[in-house]
């Protein structure tokens, strides 16, 4: 004997009518399993595994419709469109706040990386330094970071005058990106009014990491390194440069440029720092300096007691946020001495054919550095790259958030108490 399929339908749709918030919508799918199930064994019908799935065929996830319904392989209520908007009527539209993502974009990337370095043939010192972390929830603990979606970091660093202030950086990047500015408090949701606080605070820390460095003895006031970072939340891309690195994306074989180069070749960086008063001689900033933008070299910055810079040198990022689709297939990093030989379009083009081959981004990332080289850089080479890989595809399954009416909780708290 089956339950009758009204019945079930019935208190499905009462309680569906009444979720609000994200925990109330558990507790009314377990109140409903457990009513389901009770329902199931009066009859004589075993369900101990009982399990609901719901299906979305909207594509809007303010105008969501509800298609089925399993609670078992042998009881499945398919909803019917009249129904449908019976249910629909009475559900409300969520605050812009309380959705994360549209349900038809749950894409989350699955991440890998790999890097590379190498020596040019000029220099003294080996002055970039870099970091790939793929799960930043696991290096840095979860009992400090809990974060709802997949997190990682990845930097390029390039130091100037000395390596220690890119050492610095390096060693130190998890505390002053992470822990003293940024994260005091993961979100519940990744939403865009989050995505705007971080990066508000995100800035804040290059900022903090520059004043750092001023008060730390170890980094001598003539050395500095530029700072080029990446940041994966879900699906969400940030990236934030201060100096000549650079980050490409790679979006079905086309180049995205997600970080402008602070020297005296990009037009708008030398008229800011002309309106400064700064001036070039050649390409160098006061004849010294092949960037515009560099944490550390506090012998020639000047910040007024409120922290406003009063040198054309600072340390502010410019920051671009993307939201990753399952076109963006990976994004390349790398130190000047790669962009001093290629374009972005042929590091990308050059990288897209190595992945192809063997999908292997530490191989990739070597190859990308060993081209520079072979195209005569003869820059220290730093080359970090991320793939995107999509998870295979699961259509049309997917989670769904319920709003509803104020009247309707009521109704709903009502019949749980009762
Ligand atoms: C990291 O920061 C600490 C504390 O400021 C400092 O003592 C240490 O030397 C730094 N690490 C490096 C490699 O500079």
């Amino acid at each position: 004997m089956r339950p009758s399929k009204a019945s079930v339908t019935q208190t499905w749709l009462l309680l569906t009518q009444l979720c609000l918030l994200k925990d109330f919508v558990i507790r009314c799918v377990r109140e409903f399993i457990r009513r389901a199930k009770s329902m199931l064994l009066s009859q004589n019908m075993v369900a101990e595994s009982a399990e609901i799935s719901v299906i979305s065929v909207a594509k809007d996830p303010n105008n969501f419709q509800i298609a089925e319904i399993r609670i078992h392989d042998s009881v499945c209520i398919e909803i019917p469109s009249s129904e449908e908007s019976l249910l629909l009527g009475s559900v409300k539209s969520c605050s812009a706040n309380d959705i994360d993502e549209p349900d038809t974009d749950e894409f989350i990337p699955k991440i890998s990386s790999g890097s590379y370095a190498d020596k040019g043939d000029y220099r003294e010192y080996m002055e970039d330094e870099h970091i790939c972390i793929d799960d930043l929830s696991d290096h840095l603990g979860s009992s400090f970071f809990r974060f709802p979606v997949p997190i990682a970091f990845y930097g390029v660093f390039d130091g100037h005058g000395g390596s220690e202030a890119s050492q610095y950086i390096k060693e130190n990047a998890t505390r002053l990106f992470f822990e003293d500015a940024v994260f005091r408090e993961s979100p519940s949701i990744v939403n865009a009014f989050y995505l705007k606080e971080l990066e508000n605070s995100y800035r804040k820390a290059y900022l903090l990491a520059d004043l750092a460095m001023e008060d730390e003895s170890i980094v001598s006031s003539s050395c500095g390194t530029t700072a080029l970072t990446a940041l994966v939340i879900g699906r969400h891309l940030m990236v934030a440069n201060a100096g000549d690195c650079r980050a490409v994306l790679c979006r079905k074989g086309k180049a995205v440029d997600m970080s402008f180069d602070h020297k005296s070749t990009f037009e708008p960086e030398r008229r800011r720092v002309e309106d400064l008063g700064g001036y070039f001689e050649g390409e160098y900033l006061y004849g010294d300096l092949a960037v515009t933008r560099a944490l550390g070299d506090w012998s020639i910055k000047r910040y007024s007691p409120l922290g406003v810079s009063l040198s054309p040198l600072i340390a502010d990022p410019d920051i671009q946020q993307m939201m990753l689709t399952e076109e963006d297939e990976f994004l390349i990093m790398g130190c000047d001495g790669v962009w001093d030989v290629m374009t972005s379009q042929y590091a990308v083009t050059f990288a897209r054919q190595g992945l192809r081959r063997h999908g292997d981004p530490r191989r990739c990332a070597m190859e990308l550095g060993r081209e520079a080289s072979r195209r005569e850089s003869s820059d220290n080479v730093t080359v970090v790259v991320i793939c995107f890989t999509s998870p295979p595809a699961t259509p049309q399954r997917r989670r769904i958030r319920f709003c509803v009416s104020d009247e309707a909780r009521v109704r709903l708290q009502t019949m749980l108490e009762s």
